[in-house]
């Protein structure tokens, strides 16, 4: 394998910092918008303003033709959906995943927002999979094989017996949006190579209330699930570290179970 995990020294993480702050407030001020009635154009149009005000560059836009700010995926689309004229409604779940570009470097995150009044089963899905991503975060630690930040997002989703989806990964990121290594959110039977402090890894599990299946709309873009069910999507932007991975996306947690007002 020509696998290469480049290693970061602490003044390029204060630089991959910056750019992960910028993504995460992005993220954060879209949030106020997401309401029943709004295109998912809007939010688009929205994300292209608040990339503006920010003065960075978007790592979407453009990226193997990719023709929005940012993806917005509703319900039983789980990735990678453009924004258009789909209306949010009530009890809607809306996946946004943003990536702003700062000197040269790269942040990536993503989150799934209630919209409204959203089901039970809606919000143990958002929290299970942002719970997934934390896992994952605290095997972040140099001299764990990356095998294991994959484990622990399959071993804690597991019980609940949603989908894991497969067909897209995590993955490192800095000078570039996508660098090695590719960061499954299942325990691969391939080996993976041991954590080094300063790697950068951008995780995201993506988990389904069904199967996990995955088709691609005609706009050769649009991740759904096959079955319908649906899915949610959190993803930070970490720097391996000694004791777990340090976040470079900070952003507030949006779906610990008593935020919800569940129990899981
Ligand atoms: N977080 C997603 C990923 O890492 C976003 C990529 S969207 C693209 O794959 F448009 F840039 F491809
Ligand atoms: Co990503």
């Amino acid at each position: 394998m020509s696998e290469h995990i480049a290693v970061r020294n602490p003044n390029e993480i204060s630089k991959l910092r910056k750019a992960g702050e910028v993504s995460a407030r992005i993220l954060m001020d879209l949030m106020p918008i997401i309401k029943p009635g709004i295109t998912t154009k809007d939010i688009d149009n929205y994300a292209a303003e608040l990339f503006k005000r920010e003065k960075c560059g978007n790592a979407f836009l453009g990226y193997a033709g990719y023709p929005g700010q940012l993806c917005i995926s509703v319900n039983e689309e789980i990735v990678h959906g453009i924004g258009g004229p789909r209306v949010l409604q009530d009890g809607d779940i809306v996946s946004l995943d943003a990536g702003a570009i700062v000197d040269g470097w790269y942040g990536d995150n993503a989150m799934t927002v209630p919209v409204g009044n959203v089901s039970d089963d809606a919000k143990r899905l958002l929290a299970v999979t942002e719970e997934a991503l934390f896992r994952g975060i605290a095997e972040a630690r140099q001299g764990n094989p990356l095998s294991e930040v994959c484990g622990a997002i399959e071993d804690f989703v597991k019980p609940f017996g949603f989908g894991i989806v497969r067909e897209y990964v995590g993955h490192g990121v800095g000078r570039h949006l996508h660098e090695d290594p590719q960061i499954p959110n299942y325990r691969p039977s391939y080996h993976l190579p041991r954590l080094k402090r300063g790697m950068i890894l951008a995780i995201e599990p993506m988990i389904t209330l069904g199967s996990f299946r995955v088709k691609v709309l005609d706009d050769d873009w649009t991740a759904v699930t096959t079955d319908g069910s649906w899915a949610a999507h959190f993803e930070h932007t970490v720097a391996v570290g000694s004791r777990g991975g340090e976040i470079l996306t900070e952003r507030p947690r949006i779906a610990l179970p008593e935020q919800l007002g569940i129990t899981l």
